[in-house]
């Protein structure tokens, strides 16, 4: 299968493409991980990258395409992937069917998990990441976290710099301006099935899983 997740920030995007992944034995490829793995890294690509994250504004698309690219030309790619946080815009996802294209594929289809604002700044403030696993997690929701370990393998859990109130408004705005155009994109080409977000992660894994079976 080859995925795109779509979504406001803090939808859960990066939530349910781990289990949706496994489930479908595709790799899972967010353009907002690999960022932040250059961040970490002290990198080029990640020192570049870092201000526009910090401002909560997108990466240029030249940047990001490149990326992209390289990434989905890797042998795990070849036989599916889950894309997350990629296309975020028109021109990206003209992009990405142009680097499907000399691949000799296509997208199969495009979820949209959809959440209202207020869930979005009640799930964003509380959310914590391990350094150790990437495994995301809530600090309410999954109220043992709030010791600050990784209850998957012991790691330090960390709060993502553009989870500031701020840096979330202007995302959502940015998401609104830059990204919901994608929306109409992909349901004018009949490729996008929507799932309802509220609800336990397990309830909208299930919703999820059940309108990729049917899409596939
Ligand atoms: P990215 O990392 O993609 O961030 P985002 O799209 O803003 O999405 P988030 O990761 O914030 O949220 P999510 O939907 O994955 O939610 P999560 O599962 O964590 O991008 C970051 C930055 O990188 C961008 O701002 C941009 O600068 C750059 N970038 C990335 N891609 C780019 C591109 N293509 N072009 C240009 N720039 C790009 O869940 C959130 C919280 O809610 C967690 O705490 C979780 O535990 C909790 N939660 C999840 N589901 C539930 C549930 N059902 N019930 C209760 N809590 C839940
Ligand atoms: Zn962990």
């Amino acid at each position: 299968m080859r995925l795109v997740l779509v979504g406001p920030p803090g939808a859960g995007k990066g939530t349910q493409a781990e289990f949706i992944a496994d489930r479908f034995t595709i790799p899972k490829i967010s353009t907002g991980d690999i960022f932040r793995a250059n961040v970490s890294g002290g990198t080029e690509l990640g020192k570049l990258a870092k201000q526009y994250m910090d401002a909560g504004d997108l990466v240029p698309d030249k940047v990001t395409i490149a990326m992209v690219r390289d990434r989905l030309g890797e042998p795990d790619a070849a036989a599916g992937f889950l894309l997350d946080g990629f296309p975020r815009n028109v021109a990206q996802a003209y992009e990405l069917d142009s680097i499907l294209g000399d691949l000799g594929t296509s997208l199969d289809v495009v979820l949209e998990l959809q959440v209202d604002n207020e869930e979005v700044v009640r799930r964003l403030s509380g959310r914590r990441t391990c350094r150790k696993c990437g495994h995301i997690w809530h600090v309410e929701y999954d109220s043992t976290q709030a010791d600050g370990v990784c209850d998957k393998c012991g790691g330090e859990l960390y709060q993502r710099d553009d989870d500031q109130a701020e840096t979330v408004r202007h995302r959502l705005d940015v998401y609104a301006e830059q990204t919901s155009p994608l929306i109409e994109f992909y349901t004018n080409r009949s490729q996008l099935v929507v799932v309802d977000a509220i609800g336990t992660v397990e309830d909208v894994t299930e919703r999820a899983i059940r309108v990729l079976t049917a899409a596939a």
